[in-house]
């Protein structure tokens, strides 16, 4: 046993093979196993063709087969089809064809898992609507593969980011008795209705009340309400505020039906938070993160970057290039407002100060009036941001940004805190907020409180900037949405 354990990376994937600058050239000669899910199986009279996937890069292993190879009557008799699991041995040789520069002679052939002759994802191109009802089967599409590479470089480069500039992962809870934004859009968790196997036939008396009629939340399992958390920025403070910065990057939850191409009933968040900082430090921070993580794939992520410009969005390598390289525009909220109201385009919503900006807006601002370039909008009227941002001297807007980018709209929103106890309460007062659930919340500005800013990105939203998939649905493995919770 002891001798196998770490095997497993001796193991060859076709991208160590053919990922190399030149393409495996320099593996000529070699004798390899390659074990993936067979993408097209071509017979011709003396040779068969058989294209084999394993994910571990875009490109497919051309296998050339005559019938001397060992397991040929497997191939013979048509036991060998496509979406089939197989493990092949043979010889790394020079290809013939012009799109790989090498191809695998095989000399041995075993069929792991056949598959049924119904399998969904046959050659022809197949639309990413019908590909969402296959979410079991579509990563095994280049589009999918490709998707899920690009997001996996995204999260690496992203702690690599925070890693580098000093910031500690913070794990912030998933049930959470807060609501952060206050927007009062959470799922909430309970065991009063009962576990899912029950749950279907569970009568509406079962769950227990107060004298009052009420539902009687002690009997829960938290003795009070909680809920799926809509961000982990309350908690990400708290470390801040004693770690200095702080960083927090795991799933989040939003009870919002919108049916939209941008929301996610549970998307992952990525959150910053910056002690002796001030609004600008954060602005600075979100724009160095996003041109860091974006500068990453297109170094790393070459093949599935070029493959995204062909077939995704043409010139999206460019549209990234230009945003690792140009400083971005910092507009205030006035000025933007400003700036709509004077453009020529009809919009739906109407455009006046105080109104929260639409994603047509947000559009129109960094895909028309600053040329696809990133734009920064601060200082919003308080009004129609989080109880937490900190108030401007003006008395009307608050220390709020948000990151709009082609494409998207809002990336990004961040702010800096109220870090003044009375400002803070009195905030809380005005909106009607209960200040006793707030109070480690407050404490914060009780003991040793500082200035400090942070911001939230919601990480499908950079996948989709990344790859240049239109429908969030298709930026994470399994989206949930209203309606939809399937696989
Ligand atoms: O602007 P939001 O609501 O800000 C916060 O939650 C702050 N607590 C963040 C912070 O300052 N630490 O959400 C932040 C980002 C948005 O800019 C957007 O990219 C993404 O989260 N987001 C969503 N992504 C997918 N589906 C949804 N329903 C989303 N709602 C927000
Ligand atoms: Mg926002």
């Amino acid at each position: 046993m002891g001798s196998k354990v770490g095997e497993f990376r001796k193991k060859l994937k076709i991208v160590d093979v053919k990922g190399g600058p030149n393409e495996g050239l320099d593996r000529v000669g070699l004798m390899i196993v390659v074990a993936g899910w067979v993408r097209t199986l071509r017979a011709q009279s003396s040779v068969t063709f058989i294209e084999v996937n394993d994910g571990s890069c875009l490109s497919n292993m051309q296998c050339v087969m005559t019938s001397d190879a060992e397991g040929y009557d497997q191939v013979k008799s048509g036991l060998i089809t496509t979406g089939a699991s197989i493990w092949i041995q043979g010889n790394v040789v020079p290809s013939q064809g012009s799109k790989q520069k090498v191809e695998l002679k095989v000399n041995k052939i075993v069929l792991v898992g056949k598959s049924d002759p119904s399998y969904p994802i046959q050659k022809k191109r197949v639309s990413r609507e019908f590909l969402r009802t296959k979410a079991h089967l579509r990563p095994r599409t280049n589009t999918f593969g490709a998707v899920a590479r690009v997001r996996n470089a995204l999260a690496y480069a992203t702690h690599k980011f925070f890693q580098e500039n000093g910031f500690i992962w913070i794990s912030s809870p998933i049930i959470t008795a807060s609501d952060c934004e206050g927007a009062g859009e959470q799922f909430c968790v309970t065991t009063l209705i009962p576990s899912s196997r029950e749950a279907a036939e569970s009568p509406v008396d079962a769950i227990p009340k107060t004298k009052d009629g009420l539902i009687d939340w002690s009997q829960d399992f938290f003795e009070k309400p909680a809920f799926l958390t809509v961000s982990g920025q309350l908690n990400a403070e708290t470390y801040a505020t004693a770690l200095s910065n702080v960083y927090t990057f795991g799933p989040t939850f939003r009870a919002e039906n919108s049916n939209t191409s941008r929301h996610l009933a549970e998307f992952w968040m990525i959150e910053p938070e910056l002690a002796f900082a001030d609004l600008k430090d954060d602005m600075a921070c979100a724009t160095a993160y996003l041109q860091y993580v974006v500068r990453y794939i297109l170094d790393n992520c070459k093949e599935d970057m070029d493959f995204f410009n062909t077939w995704i969005e043409k010139g999206i390598i460019d549209r990234l290039s230009t945003v690792a390289e140009r400083d971005f525009v910092q507009l205030s909220y006035t000025d933007a407002i400003e700036l709509l109201i004077k453009a020529k385009k009809k919009f739906e919503f109407l455009v006046k100060w105080g109104c929260d900006l639409q994603s047509e807006h947000e559009r129109y601002l960094t895909e028309e009036a600053f040329g696809g370039c990133p734009v920064i909008v601060s200082d919003y009227p308080k009004e129609i941001k989080a109880f937490y941002m900190r108030q401007n001297d003006d008395g009307r807007t608050v220390a709020a940004m948000d990151m709009l980018v082609p494409r998207i709209g809002e990336l990004i929103g961040g702010s800096q805190r109220e870090e003044r106890l009375e400002y803070l309460e009195g905030r809380l007062d005005e909106l009607k907020l209960n200040r006793d659930s707030y109070w480690w919340y407050l404490d914060l500005r009780h003991y040793g409180s500082v200035p400090h800013a942070g911001f939230g990105l919601g990480f499908e939203r950079l996948v989709q900037f990344a790859t240049g998939v239109e429908n969030i649905r298709d930026a994470i493995p399994f989206p949930r949405t209203p309606g939809s919770v399937e696989f």
